[in-house]
């Protein structure tokens, strides 16, 4: 039976097909009558599920993180897509998780390749050295090519962390000429090492992307200090306060205590390293909300923004 992609969807089809199952609830209409409310995602979108029949016997035949076979019809309400589920139940055949998953626009493999030639470009030999030693580590690299940046925010998708990694690394390139105090080399660095510890973080199976047990038990910051103080020991005279230095940027990369970030920025690269990623992670944060387009002049709303976002194609703009 073939796939049939969310994006695809058309008001009225009848749809019969496998989808990743997000934040399932039941809940109660003006009726008292429960239902199920639920969204069905893949690696083309998500879109709203509501099922109204048989709601005390569907309930218990899925749950949320699960791919299901899902045999519904599609409907527009209020100039939003959603399917009428009639079926539903647990589909534990075999996948390919990269239709359920969305993959990175662009080539990992590439990605690494632009990556290596911005660090071969550095002057300090104790950072350069630090940073191949991670980015060509066996048990790293093939980790770090199909990581997500997160699990919902920015980012999040197969090859995501290392789309994100490249772009504040390019970022850092751009304005670190710009103010004579900056170091490019450290901001580099930071860009490269500040989310590494991700991939033992986040990992994707068919229940999506999940926080690790390990991820959930240290976090993304502590594991990446580890990294630094593993591989900075072995190479010769790697200068203490150097490695001080780096492990800041890590634990400070959050920018703010209530983020998570234990130590707040206290070196000029810090401070600039959690702009570029704010400014990365957000940016395409509202390119993935502007990217869902139902015909209409606005994205849906954005809970993270708390706005919507205008998305009109402009006229003047040629
Ligand atoms: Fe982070
Ligand atoms: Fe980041």
């Amino acid at each position: 039976m073939d796939k049939i992609f969310i994006s695809s969807l058309q008001d009225k089809q009848a749809v019969a097909s496998t989808f990743l199952v997000k934040n399932k609830v039941i809940l109660r209409d003006k009726k008292g009558k429960n239902y199920l409310s639920f969204i069905l995602s893949d690696a083309s979108g998500e879109v709203d599920a509501k099922a109204w029949d048989n709601v005390d016997s569907m309930e218990g035949l899925f749950q949320s993180g699960d791919i299901v076979w899902v045999k519904g019809l599609v409907q527009v309400y209020q100039s939003r897509k959603q399917v009428i589920v009639h079926k539903v139940e647990r589909f534990d055949g075999p996948v390919d998780l990269k239709d359920f998953i969305k993959s990175s626009d662009q080539k990992p493999e590439d990605n690494l390749q632009q990556l290596l030639q911005i660090v071969e470009s550095l002057k300090n030999n104790y950072l350069k050295q630090l940073i191949l030693d991670v980015l060509n580590d066996p048990t790293i690299k093939p980790l770090l090519l199909v990581a997500p940046a997160a699990k919902s925010i920015h980012h999040a998708k197969f090859g995501g962390l290392l789309e994100h990694i490249l772009s504040v690394s390019r970022l850092a390139q751009m304005i670190a000429p710009n103010y004579a105090k900056l170091n490019l080399d450290l901001l580099i660095y930071g860009a490269i090492f500040h989310d590494i510890g991700k991939v033992w973080e986040l990992k994707i199976d068919d229940g999506g992307i999940q926080y690790t047990d390990k991820g959930r038990l240290l976090g993304h910051m502590m594991m990446a200090v580890e990294l630094v103080e593993r591989k900075a020991s072995r190479i010769f005279n790697f200068p203490e306060d150097l490695k001080d230095i780096c492990k800041h940027m890590i634990l400070s990369h959050h920018g703010k205590l209530e983020y998570g970030s234990p130590k707040l920025p206290q070196t000029l690269e810090a401070y600039v390293l959690w702009m570029l990623d704010e400014m990365d992670s957000k940016v395409d944060s509202i390119q993935a909300a502007m990217s869902i387009n139902n015909g209409e002049n606005w994205s849906q709303y954005s809970t993270l923004f708390e706005r919507h976002f205008y998305i009109k194609e402009s006229q003047w703009d040629s």
